[in-house]
């Protein structure tokens, strides 16, 4: 790390005294940290603090020559391997979505080509206003790595979801993210994402709760990481990634048909996919009008896609995942073996926040031994790059 450059910002929230924390661990692995605090960090925390820390001149003006920096927004935007913001309060959340530039750390983030990181810490209220939420979301889209908010004791003495999330996870995320490389060059991934749709009649069908976003991040993800990918994409509203191939399926028998024609191609299969299990037996060409009480479908069983998979040769590394509400290890492992994949990632989708339709993803990472690696709640950004970590070393082996 002793190479890299990463400006860590800081706003005006009580947890700013544990960004000199986060500033700490970063300068003993070795980064150069470059600190800038907005007028409103500084009443929390002193310069001088992060200036002893780091050995560097700490910026807090855009208009005082104090630093080596000649132009500064512009000289540290260049030099930044990221910029991480940590506190990052509603206010700096909301002028990062509105592009506004109106000091060093906003100039300085409307600058940059680095990877973005912000960890908010705000009162519960704060945070749950559909404002923050829509700025958050406008964040994400833009690729922003974004670390809690975790629910526990606030500075109004109550108890939410608000408080900053601990440094060590946070240097963490930063470290994963600097060692980052473009480890995927050369490999086709195929990945599939969103709920299955298994018709009944013209109107209606069976579907389940998934969104697309676990599948869609990791599209993403390894498209940045300089891969290949197909995504097979059940019905979903969220924009197509740019610079993914996208194969548009309805139903589990569709999404069978695709995996099966461009498989034997690919270097990892990965499925996020939630396949439906069953399907209507029939059909029906027209709308099936109301009239008895009761109406009883006979359903039918879809394709395990994944199992089928698990004879094709050249064979992939075949990563599936396990949604589930009770006995999670026990169940994932399960499935694991039976469809004889080289990883599962267990699910328990019973985590408020968590799983289908949310923005995060609590999973624990199984393999082939039985080794377990516990994730904490994480983006499900992150979750797809710890997944795409996982699947190199494989590779690599
Ligand atoms: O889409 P999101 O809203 O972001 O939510 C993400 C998610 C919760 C859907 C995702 O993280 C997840 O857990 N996906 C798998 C859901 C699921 O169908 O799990 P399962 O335990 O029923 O299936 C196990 C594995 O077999 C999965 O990889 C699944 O894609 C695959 N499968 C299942 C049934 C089937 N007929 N064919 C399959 O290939």
């Amino acid at each position: 790390m002793s190479n890299k450059t990463v400006v860590l910002g800081v706003t005006g929230s009580i947890a700013a005294y544990k960004a000199v924390d986060v500033a700490s661990q970063l300068t003993q692995r070795g980064i150069n940290v470059e600190v800038i605090l907005t007028e409103a960090a500084t009443h929390f925390v002193t310069p001088l603090t992060f200036r002893s820390i780091t050995a560097r001149p700490v910026i807090t003006d855009m208009f005082r020559l104090a630093s080596v920096f000649s132009v500064e927004h512009v000289a540290l935007a260049e030099a930044a391997d990221l910029i991480v913001i940590a506190p990052a309060t509603a206010n700096i959340i909301a002028k990062l979505a509105g592009g506004i530039a109106d000091d060093s750390l906003t100039c300085t983030v409307l600058a940059t080509a680095a990877p973005i990181v912000i960890a908010p810490a705000m009162h519960t209220g704060m945070y749950e206003n559909s404002v923050t939420q829509r700025n958050l979301a406008e964040l994400r889209r833009r690729d922003f790595t974004i670390i809690g908010p975790i629910h526990g004791r606030l500075a109004s003495g109550g108890i939410g979801l608000g408080r900053f999330a601990p440094p060590s996870e946070i240097v963490t995320t930063i470290c994963h993210l600097l060692s980052r490389r473009k480890d995927l060059i050369g490999k086709q991934i195929l990945i599939t994402a969103a709920g299955t749709h298994e018709a009944i009649d013209p109107v209606r069908y069976i579907g389940n709760r998934s969104s697309g976003k676990m599948g869609y991040a990791l599209a993403a993800a390894a498209r940045d990481r300089g891969a290949h990918v197909q995504l097979i994409s059940a019905p979903t509203s969220l924009p197509k990634p740019l610079g993914v191939e996208v194969i548009d399926v309805q139903t589990a028998a569709e999404m069978s048909s695709a995996v099966s024609e461009k498989i034997s191609r690919a270097d990892i299969l990965i499925m996020a996919a939630a396949v439906a299990d069953y399907c209507p037996v029939k059909i029906r060409k027209r709308k099936v009008k109301k009239a008895d009480q009761r109406w009883d479908l006979t359903l039918k069983r879809t394709p395990d896609i994944l199992a089928e998979t698990a004879g094709c040769s050249p064979r992939p590394l075949r990563i599936g995942f396990a949604a589930e509400t009770e006995n999670l290890l026990r169940n994932a492992e399960a499935k694991l073996n039976q469809k004889d994949l080289d990883l599962i990632i267990a699910n328990d989708i019973t985590i408020p926040g968590s799983g289908f339709g949310a923005d995060k993803n609590q999973v624990a990472i199984i393999d082939r031994s039985g080794d377990i690696e516990e994730l904490p709640l994480l983006d499900k950004t992150e979750v797809a790059q710890r997944v795409l970590d996982r699947a190199v070393k494989l590779l690599a082996e």
